[in-house]
Parts: structure tokens; sequence; C-alpha cells
């Protein structure tokens, strides 16, 4: 007997959601001054590109994000949650240490016993999670998954350090993914380099009932801006040639949207019109995992991309991770 497995696997649903309490700049550098620490609309716009982000309020969870951007894609991708037989969260932000996010996130949508674990590759998670549900589709270990990127960046974010607290933000976006006859996701490529594991952490742990170390993260910026801006053009291309396509292909261009210089510089890179560049980091902030997945719906719901394009997603992230797909919606 020979077992027919499905060739390729498709997004057939996207959906996401933003906590309602919308922080501008100002308002920031207003609450920031309240501690004597100087920054301004100026400078956060000129350097990032940001001018609003979400903050969840308190006692609003990863899990919670997640299930509304969940309860979106599945509605977009007229999918039957308990036809679902893989959920994958991807963040660094669960609601506790243990049991994972998408634990939680299976028992908010009322179905029990498909395979749910959280994935942590800090603001490539959601490019890892694509990859991962696309590979265990392909081998026939799962034929409906849904993958969510959902982050609470403002619980572990340090308020008395401008260079950090200034960028994140807090959201949600997911996708539905399906073993398909007809081809969806193209080409994936993930990488990390773990020599970087300092330039981008939260150094915390949990230890004896106690927090030990630092539970707020820390980033030296212009580390990982250089390293972002000389790692996803390589990988960009990597997954291009191995799909087959090139540039020219390419519709949509959707970096993980941590700061528009870095998005801009490798849209260059990649010869792309500036058009192309899907950029949602101005309202967004850095919401890390979930980025990609939020901007991605933003886009779909605005009837910007469209079925049947082609859309390169990029990311980089702590770790030091790394990773693009090229697919075709
Ligand atoms: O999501 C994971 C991926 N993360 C990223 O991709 C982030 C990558 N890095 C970046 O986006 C940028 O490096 C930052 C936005 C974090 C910083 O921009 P930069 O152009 O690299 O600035 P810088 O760190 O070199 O700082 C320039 C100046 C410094 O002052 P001096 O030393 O020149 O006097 C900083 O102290 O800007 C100062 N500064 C600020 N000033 C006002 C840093 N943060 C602020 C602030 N407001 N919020």
């Amino acid at each position: 007997m020979t077992i027919k497995l499905p060739l390729h696997s498709r997004i057939t649903g996207t959906g996401s959601f933003l906590p309602p309490n919308r922080v501008s700049n100002a308002a920031l550098a207003e609450r920031l001054a309240a501690d004597g620490i100087e920054t301004s609309d100026e400078w956060i716009v000129e350097r990032t590109g940001i001018r609003f982000r979400h903050f969840a309020a308190d006692g609003v969870t990863c899990s919670d994000l997640g299930f509304e951007a969940a309860k979106r894609a599945l509605a977009a991708a007229d999918c039957d949650p308990q036809a679902l037989d893989l959920i994958i969260v991807a963040t660094s932000t669960p609601d506790m240490v243990f049991p994972s996010a998408a634990c939680m996130v299976q028992q908010k949508l009322g179905v029990h016993g498909c395979a749910a674990f959280d994935l942590q590759a800090v603001c490539s998670g959601f490019v890892y999670a694509l990859s991962v549900a696309d590979a265990m589709i392909k081998v026939g270990t799962a034929s409906k998954a849904l993958i969510i990127g959902s982050e609470v960046f403002s619980r572990i974010l340090d308020f008395k350090d401008r260079t950090t607290c200034v960028l994140f933000g807090d959201g949600a976006g997911a996708v539905v993914l399906e073993a398909s006859e007809t081809p969806g996701i193209l080409a994936s490529e993930l990488h990390a380099d773990g020599r970087y594991v300092d330039i981008l952490c939260v150094p915390g742990t949990v230890a004896g009932g106690h927090v030990l170390g630092d539970p707020l993260l820390k980033m030296d910026g212009p580390a990982v801006f250089k390293l972002a801006v000389s790692v996803l053009d390589g990988v960009a291309r990597s997954v291009l040639a191995k799909a087959g396509r090139s540039e020219a292909d390419i519709d949509w261009l959707i970096p993980h949207q941590a700061n528009i210089r870095i998005m801009q510089s490798t849209a260059r890179k990649l010869k792309l019109a500036p058009h192309k560049l899907i950029a949602t980091v101005d309202r967004h902030g850095n919401t890390s995992a979930a980025s990609i997945p939020l901007a991605l719906d933003d886009a779909v719901r605005a009837g910007t991309i469209r079925p049947g394009d082609t859309v390169m997603l990029e990311a980089v992230g702590g770790g030091f991770t790394w990773g693009a797909a090229l697919l075709d919606l």
C-alpha cells in the first residue's frame, strides 16, 4: 500500500488582534519623563519609524491575544476549530513557564486532543513556526494547522531604559495552514547562531521560588542592527533559489517589523520597488513573533495582498535567529 502525502501546504486564512490601548510616542515620552528619562517623538520616528504601539491591559495574556487572532484566522479560512490537528504558538512571553500558551489557546477554542506546543525563536518565531508546520504537513503528521505569533512584550520591558522600551508593543497574528494540492509555502530556511545570545536577551529565570537574574529585556541595538542587515539579504536569496524564483517574482516583502531603516535596506538589496514593502511598524511597533502575521493580516484585510500573490517573509531575532519563507497566497 502506498501512502499519498500532500505535496504542499497553503495559508487559507489570516487573522490578528491588537489590544485596544494604543500609545503614541508623545504619550510614552510623557510617561518616561515622569522618571526623568528623556526621549521624543522625533527621535523615535527618525531612528525607527515607530509612531504608535499597543499595550495589553493588566491581566491580559499571550494566549488571550492569540485566541482573538486565532478566531479571526479560523473564520477567514472557514475552518472549524474541531478539524485542527496542530496548534503552534510562537512567543517569548507565554502566560506561564508551563504549560504552553498553545495548550491554553486550544482550551479557549474548545478543542481537545490535537498537538499543541510553543515555539521560542524570539522575533523569528513566526517564520520558524510556519516552516515547522509546513514540514509536518508535508510528512503527513498534520493536515490543518493553526500558527500564531503572540506577544505581550510590555511585560518584559525596562521602562527605565529608553534604548529599548520605546521599540516594542503587544499583539497577535495567526494563520491557518492546510494540506493542499496546489503550492502555497514554496520554500523556507531557518538559521541560528548562539554566539550572539547576549546581544538581545531577557537574562532572568525562575528558580527556588524566586526570579533569578534580570527578567527585563536587554539589547545592544546597534549590534543587532548590523547583524540583521547582513543576514536578511542572504537568507531571502537562498529561499528564492530553493523555490526556483527570482527577486522579480516577489509581489510583497513582509520583513519582521523592528525598524523601518532595516526593512527598507533589505527591500533595496532585493531591488524591490518601495511600494512592495509591507510596513506596519509605524502603527504596531516591534511585536516580536507577532509582527509578521500582524502585518500579513493587515495587508490581506486592506486588499493590498491578494490571493495568488507571491510574498517573501523574513525575520531576525534574539538567539541570534533568522529565517525566511516564500509563499504563494
Ligand atoms: O526585534 C529584534 C530585532 N531588533 C532590531 O532589529 C533592533 C535593531 N536596532 C535598532 O533598531 C537601532 O539600533 C535602535 C533603534 C535600537 C537604535 O538606533 P541607533 O540609530 O542604532 O541609535 P544608537 O543606539 O546608536 O543611539 C544614538 C543616540 C545615543 O546617544 P549618544 O550616545 O549619541 O549621545 C543614544 O543614547 O541616541 C540615544 N538614544 C535615544 N535618544 C532619545 C537611544 N535611545 C533613545 C531614545 N530617545 N529612546
